[in-house]
């Protein structure tokens, strides 16, 4: 496992064309829903092609401190046990470390009846609010009340169907709700559900593991509440957020890099962006070849729920966009603070300006190394995109960002014929 202190930082040699073939890991937004998915059952769940990442790892601890039993098994893959779960209220310390971890209220609340925490952690890009998570249950019968800085949410007789709006299609709050739905007592109608691939995967774990929800993909979802869920096995869906970022950085160094095991079927935003910019991308089966066709070019995107381009590749798309020919827009329409990575990326040259939810990025400059730092999981994808095509060495300092998302992330580089140390 990498070491992931808080002060590590990387060290990478610029001017690199990337050139190798790498193995896509597990989704991180996947499989931390999946875990949480855990606590509905006393069974073993079984899942594989966890990713091992820092976030993978506080929400596990998050599970045990309730008294859960989390372990890798041999073969790799985590087990997931929570028939002890016998505290309902998660330690403050550790839900604040990732967003994900609020997904831990749903199926307690569903299955015990009672759950508190106090508001997630997770990336600083924007106003991050839990509102459509609390709607969301009271909309059941739950009662949420605040007591300090913990929402604290009941249901003593247990949850009832209900048709629930959601005022934004939040990923983890739709996630949030359809957990909570699966037990509760007759059905439930989620209204304006988040359509994303990872939201689909946990639908089909729940099903898995007995649930009835129909509707999935859809902006509708229908959820007869059961009494009760079983243990299964299940596997990780791929990460489309890895794909692009090392798809982005075959593109952006002219390299030729293979990607295998993919995720098949929700990669068009993506795919359809990187061939506009110049790239040549042959698609066989789960395996994609990147390369470039000739320069690269200006374009325009928006950052939207799926099936738009997703805002966690906002960032190292632009950074890409800091090589093209002539002006890219870039218009964020998730978060209100995804701009984090602009004042880095200029540190090395770049030629981005941002007002409010929009960047303009002048191309194609020169970048040179400089002593940048991760400010979040994707802008620090982003500077490391940069390092890679700078002129001289790059300092991305605060690595642990990088670590949050990106499993063995310099074991890969290095494999594509990067020179990275991390010290
Ligand atoms: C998830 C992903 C994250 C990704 C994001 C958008 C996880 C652990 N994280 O985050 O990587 O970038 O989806 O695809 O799965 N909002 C509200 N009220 C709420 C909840 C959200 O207004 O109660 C708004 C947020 O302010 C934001 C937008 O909805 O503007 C998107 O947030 P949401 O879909 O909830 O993202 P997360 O689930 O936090």
């Amino acid at each position: 496992m990498t070491t992931r202190v808080r002060g590590a930082r990387l060290v990478v040699e610029g001017g690199v064309v990337l050139s190798g073939s790498i193995g896509i890991s597990g989704a991180k937004n996947h499989a931390l829903a999946a875990m949480c998915a855990a606590l509905l059952t006393d069974e073993d769940l079984i899942l594989e092609n966890v990713p091992d990442i820092s976030d993978v790892e506080s929400l596990g601890a998050l599970l045990v401190s309730l008294g859960a039993e989390v372990d890798r098994l041999p073969n790799g893959s985590l087990r997931l046990n929570c028939s002890r779960v016998n505290m309902f209220e998660a330690p403050t310390d550790l839900i604040s470390e990732n967003r994900a971890s609020f997904q831990v209220m749903g199926p307690l609340l569903g299955r015990h009846g009672y759950a508190a925490s106090a508001p997630p952690g997770g990336d600083v890009i924007g106003q991050r609010p839990i509102d459509v998570h609390l709607s969301g249950f009271e909309a059941m019968g739950a009662v949420v009340t605040r007591e300090g800085e913990r929402y604290v949410t009941s249901a003593p007789q247990g949850l009832r169907g209900a048709r629930v709006f959601m005022d934004y299609p939040s990923v983890s709050g739709t996630q949030n709700v359809m957990m909570a739905a699966t037990l509760a007592r007759g059905h439930t109608t989620i209204v304006n559900a988040a359509t994303e691939p990872e939201v689909q995967e946990l639908a089909n774990l729940l099903n898995g593991m007995g649930a009835r929800i129909s509707g999935i993909g859809s902006q509708m979802l229908e959820v007869e509440g059961v009494e009760a869920v079983h243990g299964t096995n299940a596997r990780v869906m791929p990460d489309r957020i890895e794909t692009g970022t090392w798809a982005i950085a075959a593109v952006m160094t002219g390299g030729d890099v293979e990607l295998n095991d993919v995720p098949t079927g929700c990669l068009d935003a993506l795919l359809t962006k990187l061939r506009a910019a110049g790239a040549d991308i042959e698609e066989h089966g789960n395996s994609l070849r990147v390369r470039r066709a000739g320069p690269i070019r200006a374009i325009s995107f928006q950052a939207l729920p799926y099936p738009g381009l997703a805002t966690d590749l906002h960032a190292p798309m632009a950074a890409l966009l800091t090589q093209a020919n002539g002006v890219s827009i870039i218009h964020e329409r998730v978060f209100d603070n995804r701009m984090l990575y602009v004042s880095e990326l200029r540190k090395m040259g770049a030629e981005i300006v941002s007002t409010g939810s929009s960047a303009i990025v002048s191309g194609p400059t020169p970048l040179h190394g400089a002593r940048v730092r991760a400010l979040d999981v994707r802008a620090g994808a982003a500077v490391l995109l940069a390092a890679l095509v700078a002129t001289g060495t790059t300092i991305i300092d605060d690595v642990y960002h990088l670590d949050r998302g990106y499993e063995r992330l310099t074991e890969k580089l290095r494999g594509l014929g990067v020179e990275v140390e991390r010290n």
